[in-house]
């Protein structure tokens, strides 16, 4: 089935990754940048992330229970696309039952203090949402606006130009950090709002509460972020979920990893991690990606290894 919200699938080829994993860097070796920036193949994939080419519903019983801070989880919508496999040709009942299977093999990965972040399509959310509330505390529905252009679009409906993600927590206990995802006001704004009752305020000072609309574009076909997957999503609404809901040092769990996007905001901000993709090209993705992460990461250590080597 598509339709006018099943974006259009946009292939773009990849250089092919490198399967083999090493060591992460120590400090005291780190290569330069320069050396790290002339050989983007080499991979190099933290031992904190693990990048897993299995499935996850046959696979869960091996991850202990009660050991992950956050799930991100990006699963087929059951809209029909082509991953590579049949896992998006579900639909109705047998996709809602589907659902459910893995978000009970799931949710006892969490700690106490943990949370689920699940991207989902206003077709199938009432139902998902319903069901999780009967395990978890929602905290949020988050809506996604795609900020999809204006053209045309359908006549017998409003256009459909967000996805919906639901935000549940273990307990009342839940871990969430607003502050490194504030939004910074702009100078203009901020002189606007700085009356004598407001001074001091954290939130004027820090910035604001991102709210419960996310107005992020989709990775369009030019966009320098999108790989070769078709529902790749973007980088800062994953980040977002990480930084504020998992704390540092903490691990993320992301049950239908595809290009990798969790694992790579899990590799800039110091996050273990472990994901599952059963398609083993989209995993290769993931590998590149998160070496090109982990390289941009080391390149700073790098430059001030060289730097104490040469005073
Ligand atoms: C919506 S995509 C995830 C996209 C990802 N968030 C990204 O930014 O690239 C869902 C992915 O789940 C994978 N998948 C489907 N069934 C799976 C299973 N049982 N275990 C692991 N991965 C699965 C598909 O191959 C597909 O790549």
């Amino acid at each position: 089935m598509r339709d006018e919200f099943d974006e259009p699938q946009m292939p773009e080829s990849v250089g092919e990754a490198s399967a083999e994993a090493v060591a992460p860097v120590a400090a005291g070796d780190a290569p330069a940048a320069a050396e790290l920036a002339a050989t983007p193949s080499v991979s190099m994939v933290p031992d904190s992330i693990r990048l897993l080419n299995r499935d996850f519903l046959t696979d869960a019983a091996n991850l202990p229970d009660a050991s992950i801070d956050l799930i991100v989880a990006d699963p087929p919508y059951g809209l029909g696309k082509d991953y590579g496999n049949d896992s998006d040709m579900r639909s109705g009942e047998d996709f809602l039952a589907w659902t459910y299977e893995w978000l009970d093999l799931a949710i006892p990965k969490l700690k106490a203090s943990g949370s689920l972040y699940v991207f989902c399509t206003w077709q199938y959310a009432p139902e998902i949402f319903v069901y999780l509330k009967s395990k978890m505390t929602m905290i949020n529905e988050i809506v996604w606006d795609r900020r999809v252009p204006s053209m045309g679009g359908t006549t017998r409906r409003f256009t459909s130009v967000h996805d919906n993600i639901g935000f549940f927590a273990v307990s009342k206990d839940y871990y969430f950090d607003l502050d490194p995802v504030r939004i910074p006001y702009d100078a203009v704004t901020k002189k606007a709002r700085s009356r004598k009752l407001f001074e001091g305020s954290k939130w004027l000072e820090l910035g604001y509460n991102p709210k419960d609309v996310w107005s992020v574009s989709r990775l369009h076909r030019q966009h320098a972020e999108r790989v070769d997957h078709p529902t790749q999503k973007p980088l800062e609404i994953v980040e977002r979920m990480v930084l504020a809901s998992c704390p540092p040092g903490g691990r993320v769990l992301d049950p239908f990893m595809g290009s990798g996007t969790t694992a790579v905001a899990c590799a800039r901000h110091q996050r273990d991690f472990v994901g599952y993709e059963i398609n083993e090209s989209y995993c290769a993705i993931a590998r590149e990606r998160v070496s090109a992460a982990a390289m941009a990461a080391a390149a700073p250590a790098a430059a001030a290894v060289i730097d104490a080597a040469g005073a």
